[in-house]
């Protein structure tokens, strides 16, 4: 913490711990508010939920939203960023904000990227600039964004390039990279004087001993809090269940612990059950565009001609704005106020933009509510009684 400022930066409290399991419960102060753990983060890349206002976000109980620093410095770029004091006042969210740090999206811009030791060095994808994003870049941009979780510039190990499948030795070149830009984006933080809180990112592919020492370096380095990247990525579902076994509990107690870029339902109940605090996934937000909403029965396709005359909402036991109107109260609970299977069937046949915003804002309830759901599970002892019924419903059907 500088002398020059009283914010918190980053405190982290555990406030109960599962005997059957390692998911914890906790709050994690930040410079702009206070989030309970365990937290779904729903996904902001251009600074905006798509299709959502910031209303809307905090009366679903949106704690903390995510940016990304390769598309905001794409567009609109520092200046507009500089210009407006950072990401909250820019898109008027003033709830904690964590942005990712570049490493995952040049990632994924394949065949058009070059990385070196210094960092990554790409053609614009908007206008064709060449581009050079290294860790003290990354860090110079999520200073001006001054977002309240600051992620280190990484490379996100591939799972499988182009049919060819990450040796140990190939994931182990690549962790190794992303700890010393580790190093480079502590340095550089510090002396940005950035006054919030900087994540390091576990890597090491599919490989526990590389995980292992992955993460024991990053704990020397002494981060606020710890991320594990490089799952998603294209891996078998059982690769990535089986790191989420293996690291989230190996990180320290005391701070907190983010799985990046998972996942379904299910992988979020695991995943608290393997010890994770945070989660983000596009999934809420893409699957609503394209017509899939998830329920505490199963999941449901809108576009399926089943729904034409169906006058249920998504979720009879909803209470989002879709599912329940502004009353609040539930179909089951005897409320009428939601909108239909069959209206939002058809705003979707018309591709009417109501259609994917009634969408996401169900599905983001869903994630935001299971959340909220698992937390008071946790508070009460009942967090294995949780998880069976969690299981049971959502394999039931809608
Ligand atoms: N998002 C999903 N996975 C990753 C990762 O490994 N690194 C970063 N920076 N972001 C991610
Ligand atoms: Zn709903």
């Amino acid at each position: 913490m500088t002398a020059t400022t009283s914010l918190p930066r980053l405190k982290f409290e555990l406030l109960k711990t599962d005997p059957a399991s390692h998911a914890r419960r906790g709050t994690l102060t930040l410079n702009h508010g206070v989030v309970q753990t365990p937290i779904f983060m729903p996904v902001g890349t251009y600074g905006t939920v798509k299709g959502v206002m910031p209303r809307s976000l905090e009366e679903m109980g949106a704690q903390i939203i995510l940016g990304n620093t390769f598309h905001l410095w794409m567009r609109p770029g520092l200046d507009v960023m500089a210009s407006f004091g950072g990401l909250h006042p820019f898109e008027k969210w003033n709830k904690p904000i964590l942005t990712d740090s570049g490493g995952f999206q040049v990632w994924s811009l394949g065949a058009m990227r070059k990385i070196s030791e210094e960092g990554v060095k790409f053609a614009s994808p908007v206008n064709g600039d060449k581009l050079f994003l290294t860790p003290e870049v990354s860090m110079q941009i999520q200073t001006v964004l001054n977002s309240d979780i600051v992620m280190q510039f990484d490379e996100c190990t591939p799972y499988d390039t182009k049919g060819h499948i990450t040796t140990e030795a190939e994931a182990r070149i690549s962790m190794e990279l992303s700890l010393r830009w580790a190093r480079r984006c502590q340095h550089e933080f510090a002396r940005l004087e950035n006054p919030n809180a900087l994540f390091g990112i576990v890597q090491g592919g599919m490989f526990e001993n590389l995980r292992e020492e992955s993460l024991a370096a990053l704990v020397e380095m002494d981060f606020p809090g710890y991320a594990i990247g490089g799952v998603s990525v294209g891996e078998p579902k059982e690769e990535m269940l089986h790191i989420m076994g293996h690291t989230p509990h190996r990180l320290p107690a005391n701070k907190p612990r983010y799985l990046m870029g998972v996942g379904t339902p299910e992988d979020l109940v695991q995943g608290v059950a393997d010890g994770v605090d945070m989660f983000d996934c596009v999934m809420p937000t893409r699957n609503a565009r394209n017509g899939t909403l998830f329920t505490r029965f199963g999941d449901l396709k809108m576009r399926n001609a089943r729904h034409k005359n169906d006058p249920q909402p998504i979720d009879p036991s909803c209470t989002c704005h879709a599912c329940a109107g502004t009353s609040g109260v539930s179909w089951n609970d005897g409320g009428r106020e939601g909108f239909s299977r069959a209206y939002l069937h058809h705003l979707d046949r018309c591709a009417e933009m109501l259609g994917p915003m009634l969408a996401t804002i169900h599905n983001l309830h869903y994630y935001l509510n299971l959340m909220r759901e698992i937390r008071e599970s946790l508070e009460a002892g009942t967090f294995t009684e949780f998880r069976a019924q969690f299981k049971s419903e959502r394999a039931r059907g809608v």
